[in-house]
């Protein structure tokens, strides 16, 4: 089978696709045969091996997956002899931030992982792009409690997270103010922002506005300078650690003075973010954003473009036999 391979943390330019054998199955194991999967900001993580701490699960001195691929979309080909939640032909979709080795025409998988039933009326290519993205943005609104008629304000909308985020805060009802790039301002009005600001043209930092949330998705801000927009008990977010991983740090202390917070949104629970995903997905409040879809053999190019941190929502990747 057709396998995108590296042996040592790389740049996406040294990513090859290679053949290689069909993975065996163990007992409570399934085999798919991947449709799509796509290439997001953890993989470009797992690729390259940084941040560092990020070793710890994926492989000291090497990776040890030699196949990258954190998400997948496709249908169960082969089960284990104790395999009892899948049959063969079940569609299928499933995400893991540690690295699947989904980049590949087959993969295996235990059936106690994060996997399960695809949504319905959903492409593979449409499945495989609304996990990493809409993963993180839930551990964003999970950490909170919100309400109906909030005001917040998401910086990075066009993102992967970003474009997710902004639906889930539409479906819970609150007032969206989005910030995102010239280009992609109809885009993310599309998907129910109240209000859009294009930060090439303005500073929504500087704007007079209170929100009860400042949700970054992108990590392009800081708390000290998004304060002055947040009301009284407001909380910041952000996806990134922030100038000398402060946001951590500002997580454990900003809680102590009673006012304005800053919250780390550590990503847990990845099964319950699937079934939160399909639902949204099955009542028609979520669309995944896809942006570009290459095929496994262009996976050294869809690495490239996803590392300018300029994608709009998602990357595909289709797989072929
Ligand atoms: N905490 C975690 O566990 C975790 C997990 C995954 C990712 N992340 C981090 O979260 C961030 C977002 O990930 P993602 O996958 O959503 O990113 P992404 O899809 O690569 O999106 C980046 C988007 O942000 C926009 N953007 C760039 N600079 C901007 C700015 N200054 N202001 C507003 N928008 C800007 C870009 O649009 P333009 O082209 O218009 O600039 C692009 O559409 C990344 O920094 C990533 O490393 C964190």
């Amino acid at each position: 089978m057709k396998a995108a391979t590296r042996r040592q943390y790389c740049s996406p330019k040294d990513l090859k696709v290679e053949l290689v054998p069909v993975p065996v199955l163990k007992d409570q194991e399934v085999r798919i045969r991947v449709h799509a999967t796509t290439v997001n900001r953890t993989d470009l993580a797992i690729l390259s091996g940084k941040p560092f701490i990020m070793r710890l699960f994926t492989g000291l001195s090497k990776p040890k997956m030699p196949t990258p691929g954190t998400d997948f979309a496709g249908v169960i080909e082969a089960v284990g002899d104790k395999v009892q939640a899948f049959k063969i032909g079940d569609k299928v979709w499933g995400f893991n931030d540690e690295g699947l080795a989904s980049q590949a025409t087959y993969m295996r998988f235990s059936e106690r992982g994060n996997i399960g039933l695809m949504p319905a009326n959903l492409s593979f290519e449409q499945a495989a792009a609304s996990l990493e993205g809409a993963h993180y943005a839930r551990n964003f609104i999970n950490k909170v409690t919100l309400q109906a008629g909030q005001q917040v304000l998401v910086n990075g909308a066009s993102g992967a997270i970003g474009s997710a985020l902004v639906q889930f805060l539409k479906y819970h009802q609150l007032t969206v103010t989005a910030v995102c790039g010239t280009e992609n301002i109809a885009r993310i009005k599309a998907l129910g922002a109240d209000r859009v600001i294009d930060y090439k043209t303005a500073d929504f930092t500087q704007e007079a506005a209170q929100y009860d949330y400042v949700f970054d998705a992108v990590g392009k801000s800081t708390f000290s300078k998004c304060k002055p927009l947040l009301k009284e008990k407001g909380i910041y977010i952000s996806s990134e650690l922030g100038p000398n991983a402060q946001n951590p740090f500002l997580a454990l202390i900003t809680p102590l003075f009673g006012g304005k917070k800053v919250i780390f949104p550590l990503p847990t629970d990845i099964k319950a973010s699937m079934l939160f995903i399909k639902d949204l997905i099955e009542k028609g409040q979520f669309t995944p954003l896809i942006d570009r879809t290459y095929a496994l053999e262009e996976i050294a190019a869809a690495y490239q473009y996803v590392a300018l941190g300029q994608k709009v929502g998602n990357v595909v990747v289709k797989i072929d036999v």
